[in-house]
């Protein structure tokens, strides 16, 4: 590249973008917030590792005369941003475009193209960024963080004499983020407070977008089983590698609402949160024993008092057999209530919503939702969730495995309707069973052989005081 008109050509032969990364591209241009999101393989790494050239010489240089622009190119941890892209630098950049900095992983573009800089980081720790800009950031395997690491970097998406900042995210479906990924840019569901909706745009990408794979990908790509297949080659964002509940399918899981018969036993069961959402969800069960979860309260940052009184509007005109809660909110030392220390439990009773502990057993508890939600195609699933209990059927199949107890969630996840779920089927099943109880189970069983109890020795009578 020797003169500023020969720019345009030297970008395209450089980038050497197939059709659909220079789509993405275009959209860039368009949109603020943009997602290449789908399967394994069209070429979405390249692309967050290439664009940048254009952004920093050609939007940033060319158009608004500024030097020493700064871009960032995130991956989620060290390892993984050395191995997708740092490993490819040395080969891909020439040098008399600009020089890369090893200990700082940047690349400073020559001054003659404008000193702009390409930061590689990593999102281990994102508070690490706290004081710095981006007037362009990239995030490769966004659905590897949570919604609020995206949160943070915004903020950091900023440069004096840029108007429009952009970020650029690209994924695979899966990982602990996929839910919001999902929601933002494929279904375009925003949170109320959103206020650049039209600025979110999604580009599909898929493996037959990239000419430069061989044969022999697809075929690995086509031997893989369905629900893995479904994702990494068809781009399908309803099923994806590490999904705990994999048995999961809306056609089985999610029914429309009926009347519930008046003499089916119903229940509820709750999962504290303040800062995190609060869930309620109500269940009845058949006589078969099949569960329904057919209600769901999910909020955010409400206090006790208003989560109770909700409870019991909801509630009204109904009977349980009873209610659980996640154990967490009968101990002093837990969720202690602003006002006058008591624990959650008792500030809900005195609210008239009585729980009893459930077990927090969790791989126990998750197992006996696997035994529910499987089906075949002679047998239903044994629990269905109506179709208005929408952030339930929209975070249980979201949850994905510990990725160090595989046996276990992920409790970076949105998991507060599936521990509400395990807590009701621990609970019911608990009422049958033969095996030795442990302490909290003892005394659950104990609580629901007295026929009256009161709020007031609540907390005594769980923590062993009587
Ligand atoms: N336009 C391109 N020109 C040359 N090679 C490309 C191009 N796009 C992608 N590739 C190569 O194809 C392979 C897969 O691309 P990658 O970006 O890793 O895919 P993804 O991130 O979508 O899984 C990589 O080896 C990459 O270098
Ligand atoms: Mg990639």
């Amino acid at each position: 590249m020797t003169q500023k008109t020969s720019w345009n050509d030297w970008w395209a032969k450089w980038s050497n973008f197939q059709p659909k990364q220079k789509e993405t591209e275009d959209a860039v241009d368009l949109y603020d917030y943009v997602f290449y999101g789908g399967s394994a393989g069209p070429g979405k790494s390249y692309f967050l590792r290439h664009y940048p050239i254009k952004f920093l010489i050609e939007n940033c240089w060319h158009k608004l005369g500024l030097r020493g622009v700064r871009a960032g190119l995130f991956c989620e941890n060290y390892p993984a941003l050395h191995d997708r892209h740092l490993s490819r630098i040395a080969y891909e950049f020439p040098t008399w475009l600009g020089s890369y900095r090893a200990q700082q992983h940047e690349l400073v573009l020559q001054d003659k193209y404008g000193g702009g800089i390409i930061a590689f980081r990593n999102l281990d720790d994102p508070s690490k960024y706290l004081s710095s800009e981006f007037a362009l950031i990239e995030v490769d395997e966004l659905t590897k963080n949570p919604r609020e690491t995206f949160d943070f970097l915004r903020l950091r998406k900023r440069w004096p004499g840029v108007e429009r900042t952009k970020f650029v995210g690209a994924s695979n479906p899966g990982g602990v983020g996929h839910d919001w990924v999902k929601q933002m840019w494929i279904e375009r569901v925003f949170p109320s407070e959103e206020s650049e909706r039209d600025q979110f745009h999604f580009i599909k990408a898929l493996p037959t977008d990239n000419r430069y794979l061989p044969e022999s990908y697809y075929n690995t790509l086509a031997s893989l089983p369905e629900k893995l297949r479904k994702a990494y080659r068809d781009g399908n964002w309803d099923v994806f590698e590490g999904q705990y509940f994999s048995e999961w399918d809306k056609d089985q899981h999610v029914i429309n609402p009926f009347v519930i018969p008046e003499d089916w036993k119903k229940f509820r069961a709750y999962d504290h949160g303040r800062e995190n959402p609060a869930c309620c969800q109500w269940f009845a069960v058949d006589y078969d024993g099949n569960a329904f979860c057919y209600r769901e309260l999910y909020v955010r940052g409400q206090n006790v008092d208003q989560i109770a009184k909700e409870l019991c509007r909801l509630s009204e005109g109904e009977t349980y057999d009873y209610s659980v809660a996640d154990p967490a909110i009968f101990a002093k030392t837990g969720f202690v209530d602003a006002h006058g220390g008591q624990t959650i439990a008792e500030s809900f009773a005195r609210s008239g919503v009585h729980f009893l502990p459930a077990s927090n057993r969790r791989v126990d508890g998750w197992a006996l939702m696997h035994q529910y939600l499987a089906w075949d195609v002679h047998k239903s699933p044994r629990l269905r969730y109506f179709k208005t209990c929408y952030n339930s059927i929209r975070t249980v199949p979201s949850l994905i495995h510990d990725e160090h107890r595989p046996e276990d969630v992920d409790t970076n996840g949105e998991d507060h309707a599936g521990d509400a779920t395990r807590y009701f089927l621990m609970s019911l099943h608990e009422r049958s069973t033969t095996r030795p109880l442990d302490p909290v189970e003892r005394k659950f069983q104990q609580m629901l052989r007295k026929t009256e109890v009161s709020p007031q020795n609540l907390n005594d009578f769980y923590l062993g005081g009587k």
